[in-house]
């Protein structure tokens, strides 16, 4: 794709380069397709082309590159229900609606797996925030037909030590570990980490014990990281996550034993603002392991650590040899509620959902620093920006 992309856009804008192209979600209900260019010295982000398919509230953004299909959850914020959209991803960048089901509210991330019994579908989880649930279906990845397979609802005995938000289980993340042989869910109402054993017969989830985090923390996102070239077969697993409510990244050591045996160990926790305490209001969202292989990456909304509406990005070294963790420093996010980003480990450049400035930002990733470094392009668009990804 990146290759056609290249001579198709060389032909749209002349003799212009092109960087990428990227797919952001926005709650006025848009999905837009952008190009990333650089026509002279600077670059430049420009609207390739719009869809209103993805519901009222578009959320999340999963794309399968080797087919060419970019799969949207639509959160259906103050509806009964979200829905989940297929798209079919022309040449130039348009999206066209494949499938659209409807599905239990609060759909806000996903991601695939697949069992070494099923070959000619694969699956994926969806965690749901209001639903407070977690849906799974299979997929025919090459057509981007899915069908609803499986439903996990979670209920609370009472509301957690953040009572606003920990009314009831809120699903928030989904998360496939590097065996491909479990799917974990962190829940930031119940301060769990639901943990699912994936049949590798039917591909059906089956439920083992949760994994107990610091009550009060709200686990939100998380990632997975092994040394460099072990995948399939990791001799060593590490799992980061963010706690939202509380502003932390836990570290826990990921061991294995027999078929359906994973258990964590936390050697870490620690603030998104090192030894800084967390301004008031704000709260960590994404994570993400740095292109380096030796950073974790999270973002932090609503900290205006770098101006009024500049909030931050965490940086935290996860891989000497010891393995511990270590907060290194704050670096500007160029805007107001990086919900989401995407760190395009090629290019190396990091995408940002800067939600509540309502753009799309990229910036240049600092090597040097193993750090998002220099804002490159930002675009302004219509309505709050939950999710961006590039089009890889
Ligand atoms: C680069 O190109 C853009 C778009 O064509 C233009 O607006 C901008 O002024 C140019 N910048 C420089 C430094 O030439
Ligand atoms: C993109 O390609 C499709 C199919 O070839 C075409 O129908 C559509 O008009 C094109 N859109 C743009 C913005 O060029
Ligand atoms: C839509 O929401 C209602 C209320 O929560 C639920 O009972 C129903 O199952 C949902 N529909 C689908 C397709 O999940
Ligand atoms: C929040 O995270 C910190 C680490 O920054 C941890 O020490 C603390 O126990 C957590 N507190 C609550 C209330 O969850
Ligand atoms: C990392 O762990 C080693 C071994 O336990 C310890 O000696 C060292 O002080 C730790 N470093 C940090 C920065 O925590
Ligand atoms: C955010 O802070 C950085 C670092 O100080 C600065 O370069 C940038 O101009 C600021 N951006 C905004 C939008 O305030």
């Amino acid at each position: 794709m990146r290759t056609n992309l290249f001579c198709l856009t060389a032909v749209m804008f002349g003799t212009t380069s092109v960087a990428a192209r990227l797919f952001a979600a926005s709650y006025a209900g848009t999905v837009t397709s952008l190009a990333l260019t650089k026509p002279n010295t600077t670059y430049e982000l420009s609207i390739l082309s719009e869809t209103n398919d993805c519901g009222s509230s578009p959320a999340w953004l999963m794309l399968d590159g080797k087919h060419d299909v970019l799969y949207c959850l639509d959160e259906g914020i103050g509806a009964v229900n979200g829905s989940l959209t297929s798209f079919k991803v022309l040449k130039n960048g348009t999206l066209t609606k494949i499938e659209h089901l409807e599905t239990l509210t609060g759909a806000v991330q996903s991601e695939m797996y697949s069992a070494p019994g099923v070959a000619d579908r694969q699956f994926f989880a969806v965690a749901h925030y209001e639903g407070s649930a977690v849906t799974t279906y299979s997929l025919d990845r090459v057509k981007g037909l899915f069908k609803r397979s499986q439903t996990f609802t979670y209920e609370l005995a009472g509301p957690g030590p953040v009572p606003d938000r920990q009314d009831a289980p809120h699903p928030h993340g989904v998360v496939v570990d590097p065996t491909g042989r479990f799917v974990l869910v962190p829940d930031l109402g119940a301060d769990l980490v639901y943990i699912f054993y994936v049949d590798p017969s039917t591909g059906q989830l089956e439920q083992l014990e949760p994994l107990a985090v610091t009550p009060g923390s709200g686990p939100r996102h998380a990632v997975f990281w092994t040394p460099r070239g072990s995948k399939g077969k990791p001799k060593e697993v590490y799992l980061y996550l963010v706690g939202e409510l509380n502003n932390s990244l836990s570290a826990f050591k990921v061991t294995y034993s027999g078929k359906t045996g994973i258990s964590f160990f936390k050697s870490y926790e620690g603030s998104t603002y090192g030894e800084r305490v967390p301004p008031v209001g704000s709260k960590a969202a994404e994570i993400a392991i740095s292109p380096e292989n030796n950073h974790v990456v999270v973002s932090n909304r609503n900290d205006n650590t770098f101006g009024l509406g500049n909030d931050s990005f965490a940086v935290f070294s996860c891989a000497n040899s010891f393995r511990n963790v270590t907060f290194l420093d704050l670096y500007p996010a160029y805007g107001s509620f990086p919900r989401q980003f995407s760190i395009n480990k090629e290019d190396k450049m990091v995408a940002v959902a800067l939600q509540n400035s309502h753009m799309v930002a990229i910036t240049r990733w600092d090597k040097k620093a193993g750090a998002p470094g220099t804002l490159l392009a930002e675009k302004l668009l219509d309505g709050e920006i939950p999710a961006v990804v590039w089009d890889l």
